[in-house]
């Protein structure tokens, strides 16, 4: 038996353990495991529910467990605690943050504020519950178009913190928005020049990408979606390959979903090295077992921050499609 084969029997059994621990874990706590599709391909198959900003939200807040062990990143578990003040909500790593969240903090984001009085606040959900807490609607790129289209032409807008989410939905239904300069480091790095030229190598692959792309990428795009949109995009189109600008962990469940198609990462310039999203991949099954073991680390939300940014996670479930 050759080595890298050896050593993948050893890390499938050693999973197959921590699986059946988990399960039984899951059981005894009376838990529920919610994973975002950029985590590692074990954590997805290990989860409850697998799903996008928007639907773990909602899995987060219409469940009967007592324990939620959010597979995602700080921002994710964050909400999952505000819409469920009485439930134990784990992260196996709580160190697992967003750098496009972390990118506004409240105190300049207040300022900011300040300039366009008069503004309705939408603020993408990858933010902190402080910034929830200064905005008066809350959103993914699940959502945002059809938020978008509840708010009165003249009504100025501010969105934050993603630029280039802000600037496609800005361009798209030809609005005023302030935006705040925040990106996502794994979408915003594509580059136009290797995008187009892996489109000339691959005549009949199509180019699909994540808004959180920015806009020279986002024209050259065959379909433009949030994580849902492209995973339903890939599963009933005609095109049998596909170029996917977006975090590389959606192509597990969509090679999944669609095992006779052939998906390839978009790419960026060679001395580019940030190909993931490293928070996601934060998320391992032994610290996810750690964590239930230890029922730590637990995500804590003080009270009155907690009902301040609860305000906009609400009216975005309310003004989301059903
Ligand atoms: P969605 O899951 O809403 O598509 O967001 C993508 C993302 O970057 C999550 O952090
Ligand atoms: Fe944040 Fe980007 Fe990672 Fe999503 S993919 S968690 S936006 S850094």
């Amino acid at each position: 038996m050759n080595r890298d084969l050896a050593s993948n029997n050893t890390a499938n059994s050693l999973n197959q353990e921590l699986f059946q621990r988990i399960k039984r874990l899951k059981k005894e706590m009376n838990a529920i495991i919610l994973a975002h599709y950029y985590t590692v391909p074990e954590i997805q198959q290990v989860a409850d529910i697998v799903g996008d900003s928007l639907a773990l939200a909602r899995a987060a807040e219409k469940n009967d467990a007592d324990v939620i062990i959010f597979a995602g990143v700080y921002f994710m578990a964050e909400t999952a605690k505000i819409l469920n003040p009485r439930k134990q909500v784990l992260m196996p790593d709580a160190h697992a943050g967003c750098p496009l969240a972390d990118s506004c903090p409240a105190d300049e984001f207040r300022r900011f504020k300040e300039q366009y009085p008069g503004s309705i606040v939408i603020t993408y959900i990858n933010s902190t519950a402080e910034i929830k807490a200064l905005s008066d609607i809350t959103c993914t790129s699940s959502n945002v178009e059809h938020i978008i289209r509840q708010i009165p032409d003249n009504q100025q807008i501010i969105f934050g913190p993603d630029r280039n989410l802000g600037a496609y939905i800005a361009q798209k239904f030809n609005r005023e928005m302030a935006l705040w300069q925040g990106y996502c480091y794994v979408h915003d790095d594509f580059s136009e020049e290797y995008m187009l030229r892996a489109c000339a190598e691959h005549p009949d692959a199509e180019l699909i990408a994540h808004p959180e792309c920015q806009g020279e990428v986002l024209r050259h795009a065959a379909f433009v979606g949030s994580t849902k949109a492209l995973l339903d995009y890939t599963a009933s189109s005609p095109c049998r390959k596909f170029i996917v600008a977006t975090e590389p962990g959606i192509l597990y469940e969509m090679q999944r979903r669609s095992p006779d198609k052939i998906f390839m990462t978009a790419p960026k310039a060679p001395d580019n090295h940030r190909g993931v999203c490293t928070q996601m991949k934060q998320n391992t099954l032994e610290k996810l077992y750690q964590c239930m073991v230890n029922r730590r680390p637990e995500i804590v939300v003080e009270e009155t921050l907690r009902l301040a940014a609860l305000g906009s996670i609400r009216r975005m479930l309310e003004m989301s499609p059903g």
